[in-house]
């Protein structure tokens, strides 16, 4: 579980003391943890020793009572790659089944991008009512992942069903959740849309402009999601580059707006979009048909801009997970996250240029992955195949995590 993030839902149940073995045990799996509880939640389990054992600040209220500051519940949410709300009382339960939202903890639930498992704990009596199994099997359709409560004895002094699990097992269900997503997401085939190489923008039958790329970074993603078994289509601006799989649709263009109009063909049915192109950003705002002549001791050019096909492939997104390059010779990480936000993109691949080592044509790379949830991974130096393999291994885990 080592760097997953689990947002600790707490309820008002007895069984809320048991969460600070949960916290700990979470904590030593490797996760990161913050908690948030419903109210009266706090008075069965110190927010203190949550804050403590958590290293975190324990959240319970909209909004801090002495600085009026607010507590965002959707950057809680959004920042979780599971919810785990353990204990989870009848009265929760119910809220939760009906999107009732009158504490921070059911904010945070209504908000949630992310899988949520539940540990339900109640007397046996409420565990069997007809209502509260109503509500369960309501959150079980809206595919909610629940840890059954066990039999023993319960803090009324009766025997039966209705004990939260203890806190070894709800360890265990979650890191057994993340393999199994793991697997699925290994086993899942995608449709993987590649733009690479250059762009080459005319200006006459025999000049035009363009840049350096060569085009191995697309190529490399090409091969390495081959591999893993997924299909790809693969826009590629001209290279001298070759692959051949039958599961590559290879298409060559030549112009920014021949690499659009290919995009936008093959958009609706793709799963991930991974823009390495290095697409020129200018292109003649004339075409000659006839070679340009020397004359003057001066010339200029007029240039239009080109449209941006990672911004239209982000506007245009369904459910596509959409991912760009930068290619950055100053202010690197700033310029990578401006464009991550701007672009609205899901990651952004920072590439850092080094004279032979990393950039265009070097086999090479050195590579850093920034997520819209603020994620960042900066991989070491290696071939332009390994960083290509461990950024689809990582977007794989990432996908398939929702
Ligand atoms: O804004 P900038 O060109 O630096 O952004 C780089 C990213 O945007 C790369 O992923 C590149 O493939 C993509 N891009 C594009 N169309 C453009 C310009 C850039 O798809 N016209």
């Amino acid at each position: 579980m080592f760097g997953k993030r689990i947002l600790l839902g707490i309820t008002g149940g007895i069984a809320a003391y048991k969460t600070a073995s949960l916290v700990r045990l979470l904590k030593k799996s490797g996760a990161e943890v913050r908690c948030v509880l419903t109210p009266s939640a706090s008075s069965f389990i110190s927010p203190l020793v949550l804050a403590t054992l958590s290293e975190n600040p324990v959240h319970i209220e909209f909004w801090n009572k002495e600085t009026g500051q607010w507590t965002n519940h959707v950057e809680l949410a959004l920042w979780a790659d599971v919810m785990l709300i353990a204990p989870a009382t009848a009265n929760s339960i119910s809220k939760m089944a009906n999107g009732g939202c009158d504490n921070l903890l059911l904010a945070c639930y209504l908000s949630l991008k992310c899988p949520c498992i539940i540990a339900p704990a109640m007397d046996l009596d409420m565990y069997q009512h007809p209502s509260f199994k109503r509500n369960l099997a309501t959150l079980q359709k809206d595919n909610l992942h629940i840890i059954p409560a066990t039999f023993g004895a319960l803090a009324s002094g009766l025997e039966g069903q209705g004990r939260m699990e203890e806190p070894e097992n709800i360890c265990q269900f979650v890191a057994d959740f993340f393999v199994q997503k793991k697997n699925e997401a290994k086993s899942a085939q995608q449709k993987i849309l590649i733009t690479a190489g250059p762009t080459l923008e005319h200006l006459d039958p025999v000049r035009y402009i363009s840049n350096h790329s060569t085009g191995a970074m697309g190529f490399a993603l090409a091969q390495a999601a081959l591999q893993k078994g997924h299909e790809v289509i693969l826009i590629t601006g001209p290279t001298q580059l070759s692959l051949w799989h039958p599961k590559l649709t290879r298409i060559d263009v030549q112009s920014a707006d021949d690499m659009m109009s290919e995009v936008q063909a093959h958009w609706a049915q793709t799963d991930l979009g991974i823009f390495t192109a290095a697409v020129a950003d200018y292109r003649p705002a004339q075409v000659s048909s006839t070679k340009i002549k020397k004359q003057e001791e001066q010339l200029s050019l007029a240039l239009l801009k080109n449209p941006d096909i990672l911004a239209w492939a982000s506007a245009n997104k369904t459910n596509q997970i959409v991912v760009g390059f930068a290619l950055e010779t100053n202010n690197q990480q700033e310029n990578a996250l401006k464009k991550l936000s701007a672009k609205k993109l899901d990651y952004i691949v920072l590439n850092t240029p080094q004279e032979g080592i990393s950039g265009f044509g070097a086999s090479t790379n050195i590579i850093t992955i920034f997520g819209a949830k603020g994620q960042t991974i900066a991989l070491p130096l290696m071939s332009k195949l390994a960083a290509a393999q461990a950024l689809l291994e990582i977007l794989d885990e990432k996908t398939h995590e929702k």
